[in-house]
């Protein structure tokens, strides 16, 4: 069991564990999966190891101001650290919503890891945040994460810029 990837988890499914992300190994893992070319085809490329760092530190900023945004997800049963999915406060057409993320390290794709935390993601909007919606913009060629989004009882509500990029823009309601 790797201590170090299990303390404080924010949410616990029945494989996984969700907690947010701290340590220098964290940076080192979070720093591998945004640099994996397969993982970060929907984005305009893969990150630096300074980008990886800078997306830590918004999401540290998250937590701070917010209380959610991308958590690490690792394994229950071994403590190894699979991907990052979470809650965060994302601006779609000008108005501020709670937005679903998930990114799964390529090695651990077509577990159903990337559903199992999404739905543990969505009932944390609805019952810990009290949200009546939340939505996730999915590029519109990425159909593993559209699948991924439908599995956890969303639906395609439109298509808008995001990130400067086309998204569709998928939504559940409470
Ligand atoms: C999208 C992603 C998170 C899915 O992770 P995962 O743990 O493999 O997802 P799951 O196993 O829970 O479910 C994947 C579903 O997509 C389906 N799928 C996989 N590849 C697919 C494809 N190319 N086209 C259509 N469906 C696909 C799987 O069959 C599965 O659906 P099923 O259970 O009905 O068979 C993962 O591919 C990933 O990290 N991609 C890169 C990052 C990313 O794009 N994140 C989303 C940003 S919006």
């Amino acid at each position: 069991m790797n201590r170090e990837y299990t303390a404080n988890p924010v949410l616990e499914t029945t494989r996984l564990f969700l907690r947010e992300l701290s340590s220098e190994a964290d940076r080192d893992f979070i720093a591998r999966l945004l640099a994996h070319p397969e993982v970060m085809r929907y984005w305009p490329q893969p990150l630096t190891r300074e980008e990886a760092d800078a997306w830590i530190e918004k999401q540290l900023g998250r937590y701070e101001r917010d209380g959610c945004g991308y958590w690490l997800v690792s394994l229950r049963e071994t403590g190894e650290p699979v991907g990052q999915a979470g809650v965060m406060m994302i601006e779609i057409d000008d108005v501020i919503k709670p937005g679903l993320g998930y990114i799964i390290d390529f090695s651990a794709w077509g577990n159903g890891y990337a559903t199992e935390a999404a739905a543990a993601c969505v009932s944390y909007a609805f019952n810990t945040l009290g949200s009546d919606h939340i939505v996730a913009p999915i590029r519109p060629a990425n159909a593993a994460s559209a699948r991924v989004a439908e599995k956890v009882g969303m639906i395609r509500d439109k298509t808008t810029m995001y990130a400067g990029l086309e998204h569709l823009i998928y939504s559940v309601k409470r």
